[in-house]
């Protein structure tokens, strides 16, 4: 199976981009790509710009190096309650290209935050619209208070979270297998 993966952050300490890592060592027997949403800049999207500059090559890019993949894993990073605005620019960019930008691929969408709610506004507003632009959504798994929850060494360090997180990756080979 390869397995693209990426955190919906630009943060070079990115923790979305730690529980994406993290991750795909669970999926060892795959091959596994993190891209990093800072190789895909983009200028900030507005109608005006698209009919000046057309599309930028990092946009069509970004969609282009997820499509080889057998499943996508996303984290989602929350800023004020949704996506950061790096991440919404960025699809903003995509959905114009190719509005079907996960191309009906499998997805396993994941969030995490600093606060006690794991990013979970960001990880259900993509819930929501992800499906809209191709992805199907297998499971969902959000990490409460990253700060206290993850160890850079040893993964997630409460046990009932990291058996959460253990069964989905579980559920998720199942259903792309
Ligand atoms: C501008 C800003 C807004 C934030 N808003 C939220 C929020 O609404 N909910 C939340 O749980 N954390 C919020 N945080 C804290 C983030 O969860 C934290 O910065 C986290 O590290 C972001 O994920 P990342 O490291 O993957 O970029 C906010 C942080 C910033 C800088």
């Amino acid at each position: 199976m390869n397995i693209i993966a990426f955190a919906a952050s630009t943060s070079k300490a990115s923790i979305n981009k730690q529980l994406v890592a993290h991750t795909l060592t669970h999926f060892s027997e795959s091959e596994t790509t993190l891209l990093d949403l800072n190789n895909y800049e983009v200028p900030l999207f507005s109608v005006d710009l698209e009919k000046e500059i057309g599309h930028p090559e990092a946009a069509a890019r970004f969609i282009a190096d997820l499509s080889p993949a057998d499943l996508i894993i996303v984290s989602m990073a929350e800023h004020n309650g949704n996506y950061t605005a790096a991440f919404k620019n960025l699809f903003d960019w995509c959905s114009r290209i190719e509005p079907k930008i996960f191309k009906d691929k499998p997805l396993f969408l994941m969030s995490t935050s600093t606060g006690g709610y794991g990013g979970k506004n960001a990880l259900g507003a993509a819930e929501t619209r992800f499906p809209r632009h191709g992805a199907e959504i297998l499971e969902t798994f959000s990490l409460p208070s990253f700060g206290t929850n993850f160890n850079a060494e040893t993964g997630i360090t409460d046990e009932s979270l990291r058996n959460e997180l253990m069964s989905k990756v579980e559920a998720v080979k199942l259903k792309v297998n």
